[in-house]
């Protein structure tokens, strides 16, 4: 299965995209994630991607495009991928069809997730992220067992350096002028399936779920 997941910051994507990953048994890929572990090895990758992402815009497609080859490579041989975070501007997704057509492979599913502003606006002011495995957690929409601690491996709970609301409100800006565009261009192809994202974690889900089995 070949699935890409869009929607503009803190809107769900990687909740979603790691529950669709451990119950549809789909590789996840996520670019942010990819990024923030060279940042934090200190890689040529991760220094140069450090200051665009700090400040909440988007690190330049070229690098982007390059870095997503080989990620897409290794999960097509394992089944298919989930994309979290990618592709981010029109011109990732004309590299992303590139790719598809060089392998001979299709999407199966565009889905968009969506929430009102102040939901997302909410959902990052109060996120945690664990530094070790990176899951997620909220200050009040769905804490850890144990305070700081992540339920699932036991790392440490922080705020991400993105999340601070200057960088939040570039990120959403970042968003409308250069992916939300993005919409159109799946759209016009047959393919985009709107989610409403605004509901509990597993009710969200369960429309995700309907648009896959679907
Ligand atoms: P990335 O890490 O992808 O950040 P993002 O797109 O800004 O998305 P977020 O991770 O902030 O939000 P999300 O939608 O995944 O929400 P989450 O599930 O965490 O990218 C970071 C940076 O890397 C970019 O700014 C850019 O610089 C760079 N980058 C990455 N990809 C790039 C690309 N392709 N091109 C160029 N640059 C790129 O949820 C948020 C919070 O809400 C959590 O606390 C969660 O617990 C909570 N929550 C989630 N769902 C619900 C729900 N249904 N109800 C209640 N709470 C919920």
């Amino acid at each position: 299965m070949r699935i890409v997941l869009l929607g503009c910051p803190g809107v769900g994507k990687g909740t979603q995209a790691k529950l669709i990953a451990l119950r549809k048994g789909v590789r996840q890929i996520a670019t942010g994630d990819i990024l923030r572990q060279e940042v934090e090895q200190g890689t040529e990758l991760g220094l140069l991607a450090q200051e665009y992402m700090d400040r909440g815009d988007l690190v330049p497609d070229e690098i982007i495009i390059n870095m997503m080859q080989t990620h897409l490579q290794a999960a097509d041989e394992v089944g298919g991928f989930l994309l979290d975070g990618f592709p981010r501007t029109v011109e990732q997704a004309r590299a992303l069809d590139q790719y598809l057509v060089s392998t001979g492979k299709s999407l199966d599913h565009v889905i968009a997730l969506s929430a009102p502003g102040e939901v997302v606006v909410h959902r990052l002011s109060g996120r945690l992220t664990c530094n070790n495995c990176g899951a997620t957690y909220h200050e009040t929409n769905r804490q850890p067992r144990n305070f700081g601690t992540c339920d699932v491996c036991g790392g440490r709970l922080q705020i991400r350096s993105d999340d601070d609301p200057e960088a939040v409100r570039t990120r959403l800006q970042v968003y409308a002028e250069r992916s939300a565009p993005l919409l159109d261009y799946y759209r016009s192809q047959g393919l985009l399936r709107d989610v409403d994202a605004s509901g509990e974690v597993e009710e969200v889900y369960a429309l995700i779920e309907k648009v896959l089995d679907s």
